[in-house]
């Protein structure tokens, strides 16, 4: 399926992620010309509202969350809009909906709802005749909250849409940056050979962030940090950094190779796992409250998380894959280290040797720094001096002239063209949950509570510990 849609039905669309990223990504694929003129845009919610007031809507969301100088053709993207009000649990509803939606053969559905919500919605749109060959649905997370009922979020859609019309969204696959890694594996020639075992010490992955519950905070505690962040956007950029060459940048050959590193994760033990919860402390120079005291509760709800990984396969035998992240950190940075084996005989008697890192920062600074021994200049009568010195890459100043953009961006064009490479596939995520279902098992088995830390720090102790057994620093 490779046709453009020429019909984009938004639910849920005034809510807070339509509002904040699906908008605002709609309006700067149109301003750069990026969708066809004649895509319309149908966007319904339960409240009441004329195509007027969904503009008005849109037009202050816009306002607010792009930037003007790409907000160029915001007057003409007001005509795509239209609105539909809906209840989806209502068969009635639906009939409307298509109407609006107009005779469009290929039609693009994106559900930002609560998940309780897909399976009323996807026998709506089936019986009101919307799920049709030329039709292709997106979820967004949470997809589930376990393996059996991400699978019962899954047998749902597959009951209308075949695989091959099924877009589960991971919005770190949308991120220029993520998408960079394949291009900096498999663009390059000098780091295939090297990336495995043999020379390679360790993998380090962190998504930090600062903000703490923000206005989630039932879907927060229902889910904590390993749900929230581990079982996607983790899981998939430790499946980027560990997979095989895939053998085409396309939807199959890709996602075939991330589920074989996926099903490979060894089940972990609880000493092998850390987690916290924030107290109140001191983030980004402000005076911020503790988790309970934002949820007006207690909860043993972790908001930090880190794990000592392994794939088993034969590429990555004895490499750990450090991952962490939390909530209300000492500061917001995604990032992934590649940590290089020592030179296996030094030749430089009495030199401090450092083995090489590689440094992938994603967010906020889209950087690739590559640590290298070097000899510290002047005459030396007791031998060479060296110093590790960074090859530093900023990509901002790589790429001038272009823009940070949207992840949703990448997305809702992929999903309006229909191409599936950066999306997640059924068996993708079923064995992200099978993973993340042990470790919660082990948890409650052994009676794993989080451990308080203080807000603005990186997490509690035993994080540190957890990497510095290993003789490891994580990566600050
Ligand atoms: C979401 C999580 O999926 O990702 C949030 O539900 C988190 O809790 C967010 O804050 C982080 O995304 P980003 O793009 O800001 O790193």
């Amino acid at each position: 399926m490779t046709s453009q849609a020429q019909t984009l039905l938004l639910f849920g669309a005034t809510g807070d992620l339509s509002r904040r990223m699906l908008l605002p990504s709609l309006c700067a694929l149109h301003t750069e010309g990026l969708v066809a003129e004649d895509l319309r845009i149908v966007g319904t919610a339960r409240s009441e509202m004329t195509d007027g007031e969904f503009r008005n809507f849109a037009r202050d969301a816009l306002e607010k969350f792009l930037p003007a100088e790409r907000r160029g053709g915001m007057a003409d993207f007001m005509a795509r809009l239209h609105y539909q009000q809906l209840d989806v649990t209502t068969p009635e509803g639906y009939k409307e909906l298509a109407k609006k939606a107009g005779p469009g053969e290929d039609l693009a559905i994106f559900l930002s709802t609560a998940p309780g919500l897909f399976k009323p919605t996807i026998e709506g749109l089936a019986a009101a005749g919307l799920a049709g060959e030329g039709a292709r649905i997106s979820l967004e997370k949470p997809l589930g909250t376990d393996l059996a009922s991400s699978c019962e979020i899954n047998d749902a859609v597959a009951s209308a849409f075949p695989e091959s019309r099924i877009f589960r969204i991971d919005h770190y696959l949308g991120k220029e940056t993520v998408q960079n890694l394949l291009a900096l594996r498999f663009a390059n020639l000098m780091f295939e050979p090297l990336w495995r075992s043999q020379y390679i010490d360790h993998v380090q992955i962190t998504v930090a962030e600062t903000v703490g519950l923000e206005s989630r905070v039932e879907y927060y505690d229902g889910s904590g940090a390993l749900r929230d962040m581990v079982q996607n956007h983790m899981l998939q950029l430790l499946a980027l950094v560990a997979m095989e060459p895939p053998s085409s940048f396309t939807a199959n050959a890709v996602r075939d190779e991330k589920v074989k590193v996926l099903r490979a994760l060894r089940p972990i033990s609880a000493d092998e796992t850390v987690t916290g919860q924030y107290r109140g402390g001191a983030s980004n120079g402000q005076i911020v409250p503790g988790y309970d005291e934002e949820l007006g509760r207690d909860s043993d709800t972790e908001t930090f998380v880190a794990l000592k990984a392994h794939v088993d396969n034969w590429r990555w035998r004895g490499v750990p894959f450090y991952l962490r992240t939390g909530k209300r950190l000492h500061e917001r940075v995604t990032e992934i280290v590649v940590q290089f084996k020592q030179v296996p005989h030094s030749i430089f008697p009495g030199a401090r040797m450092k083995a090489n890192k590689l440094l992938i920062g994603i967010q906020p600074e889209e950087n690739i720094s590559f640590t290298l021994m070097a000899k510290v200049p002047g005459i030396d009568q007791e031998g060479m001096t060296l110093r590790s010195v960074p090859l530093d890459i900023a990509m901002p100043d790589a790429f001038k002239g272009t823009h940070h953009r949207i992840a949703y961006e990448r997305l809702l064009l992929d999903l309006i063209d229909g191409d599936q490479t950066l999306f997640v596939r059924r068996d993708e995520v079923e064995a992200q949950w099978q993973w993340i279902d042990a470790i919660r098992e082990t948890w409650a088995k052994e009676g794993v509570l989080p451990k308080p830390y203080a807000s603005g720090s990186w997490g509690p102790s035993a994080a540190i510990a957890l990497a510095e057994r290993d003789g490891v620093s994580w990566h600050e």
